[in-house]
């Protein structure tokens, strides 16, 4: 039995071409992708608007990888079922997000699906804590959440260090300014899942870019 948990990657759609979209998506899966990540955002939560239930559909008609979807809304738990049904096998909430955290999570795995807790670069590792063993994945923001493209934010390395002397197997995951580069520093500080956008779909061959990341992290 491994003592460590599977690395996974997982291309963020925000960064794919709208106009190719289901080219993209299928790209992505050809290119070695364990899933696909979807980014959800309201205008509120974070300053842009993109994604909504019907994306989650659309992508879960073109792919059988998992679906991975990133709630960056107020009210998560108003969407439960508008973003699992349509065919979320992840639905990932914000800790800073309103609403009771724990009920969230309880009832998003109620529906049999998996539940995520995410946290943004300026929230203490204390805030997700008492909700760690709820969760079925925690991701850490590298970037402030609601564009793609920005920078890697290192500084929130230790926070991962720091939860996986705590859970050795669990999926922590790592969102916001990935590339060839800094995708190996979160891996070294104990990220094994990763969300990237323009880090693979700005890359001529996604496929030899996620290789290098594999083989790198190896
Ligand atoms: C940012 C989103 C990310 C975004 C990452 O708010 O949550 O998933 O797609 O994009 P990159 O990898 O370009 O920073
Ligand atoms: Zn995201």
């Amino acid at each position: 039995m491994s003592t460590k948990p599977d690395i996974k990657i997982f291309p963020s759609l925000l960064a794919s071409d709208y106009g190719h979209f289901a080219d993209d998506c299928k790209r992505c899966v050809d290119a070695g992708a364990d899933g696909l990540h979807i980014d959800v955002m309201d205008g509120h939560f974070v300053p842009n608007l993109n994604f909504g239930p019907h994306v989650v559909e659309v992508v879960r008609k073109l792919v059988t990888v998992e679906t991975n979807t990133h709630l960056m809304i107020t009210q998560p738990d108003k969407y439960i079922d508008a973003f699992i049904d349509p065919g979320s096998d992840t639905l990932s909430i914000h800790v800073e997000s309103e609403g009771d955290t724990s009920q969230t999570l309880n009832a998003i795995k109620a529906k049999g699906v998996k539940a995520g807790l995410v946290l943004n670069p300026d929230t203490e590792l204390e805030a997700i804590l008492p909700f760690a063993d709820l969760a079925d994945e925690i991701l850490f923001m590298t970037v402030f959440p609601g564009f793609g493209g920005q920078k890697f934010i290192k500084e929130v390395m230790p926070k991962i260090s720091e939860l996986r002397s705590l859970y050795p197997m669990k999926d922590i995951s790592v969102d916001g300014g990935l590339d060839r580069h800094t995708v190996l520093i979160a891996h070294e500080a104990g990220a094994n899942m990763f969300h990237i956008g323009s880090g693979l779909f700005k890359p001529a061959d996604m496929a030899a870019e996620m290789l290098y990341m594999r083989e790198q992290m190896n």
